[in-house]
């Protein structure tokens, strides 16, 4: 055993033909030329300029999909921002929270203090305790506070706008300090999740991040991969695909990132001397592969059964089933596990889920006078489902469980 993996890590400490710095294709990484963003960067750095003069800059809200610069931009202008405000012993304090990371308006307001230096405890107070101690700890600062909070949109659609009702609110009663807030969101629609007078507070600007074309994409890529890779390493072809295939996407940079270094991981594995576009396209269907292990992990108790039902209709030749044929085998499935079966209606809208994720396929079927009928297909490959379900603690055993509901023959099933 040791010897193979001798040789695996010989490999890896040999082959070094491929990347100089693997690091720089990180998400995390944050470069200091942000090609094709120029204008979203001016519009940013005009909006909170007046910080610098120790006036309150406008609320920001900044919006589009994910990979397209947000983040990046944001930690750019912001970092600049104070940079320039320490030249001029201008008091300002910029902090960055992501929302979906931090997970609830306890851990924003904390993150908060802890920037401003207040120490707040890890649970026990209520969050009204911990705006408080914001509050308070702002005022005696004197300072201008430049709140990022990122991925609103996360924390919003879960625990609604109390958070931001209470920060746009939050100048009223500060007697010292002032408080700007960059809200930035992945999702164009956050706006109807948002109380009108919330959303009117923070929108004082709008910029809006369109998704990259594959040219502009093809730049980027090729400004990054001048650090990551070693002269020659990576082909034209290669990057230009890269670029392709995630401008297909949605303009996503961190998706064309991310093929960028899997496709350098595949050819160091095999090793090769140059990245090419065989090893993007393998690097395209390991990155897929890995997507829909993570999707089908992270599915609720219901929806993994539903999905294991139409596995079990279609290991016993059932290729295209009805929503009733599916609830059968998944009553009996939750039956087997002893949790309540959810109503035929609820697991009609799992279904539709499912579907829109990619992992199950239902099509609406006319009948002609009887009427339409919704027929669902896997779309996601059985060993796939193996793999990943029999490794789950609670749902392991009914992989391979014969269902009894399924032993009838299937022309006796209509
Ligand atoms: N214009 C750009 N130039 C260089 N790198 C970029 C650019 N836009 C995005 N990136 C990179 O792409 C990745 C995703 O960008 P990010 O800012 O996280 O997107 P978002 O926050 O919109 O999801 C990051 O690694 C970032 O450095
Ligand atoms: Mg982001």
């Amino acid at each position: 055993m040791s010897n193979i993996l001798d040789g695996i890590f010989k490999k890896c400490i040999n082959n070094n033909n491929i990347f100089k710095n693997r690091e720089v294709l990180r998400h995390d990484y944050l470069p200091d030329k942000l090609p094709h963003r120029e204008e979203q960067i001016t519009q940013l750095g005009e909006t909170v300029a007046p910080v610098l003069k120790g006036s309150r800059s406008s609320n920001v809200f900044i919006y589009g999909k994910t990979g397209t610069g947000k983040t990046a931009v944001a930690k750019y202008v912001l970092s600049h921002v104070e940079f320039k405000a320490k030249e001029f012993n201008a008091p300002v304090k910029f902090c960055y929270v992501n929302c979906c990371m931090a997970g609830s308006e306890y851990r924003v307001f904390s993150g908060l203090c802890q920037s401003i230096g207040v120490y707040v405890p890890f649970t026990g107070l209520s969050v009204g305790e911990v705006f408080d101690r914001v509050r308070a700890g702002l005022d005696t600062l004197k300072i201008v506070f430049i709140v990022v909070l990122d991925e609103i949109d996360a924390l919003v659609k879960v625990r609604g706008d109390s958070l931001l009702y209470e920060l746009t609110r939050i100048n009223e009663t500060l007697c010292n300090s002032k408080v700007s807030i960059v809200g930035i969101s992945n999702d164009l629609r956050l706006k109807e999740f948002l109380d009108p007078r919330v959303f009117s507070s923070l929108s004082e600007e709008e910029i809006v991040f369109r998704p990259y074309d594959a040219s502009e994409l093809g730049n980027i890529l090729l400004e990054r991969a001048k650090l990551a890779f070693h002269e020659g390493a990576l082909s034209e072809a290669a990057l230009s695909l890269c670029a392709a295939l995630a401008a297909a996407e949605h303009g996503d940079a961190r998706r064309a990132l991310d093929l960028l270094r899997v496709a350098g991981e595949v050819a160091e594995r095999k090793g090769s001397s140059v990245v090419t576009e065989e090893h993007v396209r393998e690097a395209e269907k390991h990155i897929e592969h890995n997507r829909v292990v993570e999707a089908l992990r992270n599915l609720t108790l219901h929806s993994k059964l539903v999905l294991l039902s139409v596995y079990h209709l279609n290991r016993a030749n059932v290729h295209s089933a009805i929503t009733g044929e599916i609830y059968d085998v998944y009553a009996e499935l939750c039956g087997e596990l002893g949790v309540t079966p959810l109503t035929q209606r609820r697991l009609s809208t799992l279904v539709n889920e499912l579907d829109s994720m990619g992992l199950l396929n239902a099509k609406i079927i006319s009948m002609g006078r009887y009427g339409r009928t919704k027929k669902i297909r896997l779309e996601t490959a059985r060993t796939l489902i193996r793999e990943v379900f029999a490794s789950d603690t609670r749902l392991g055993r009914l992989v391979e469980y014969e269902a009894k509901s399924l032993s009838k023959p299937a022309n006796s099933r209509s």
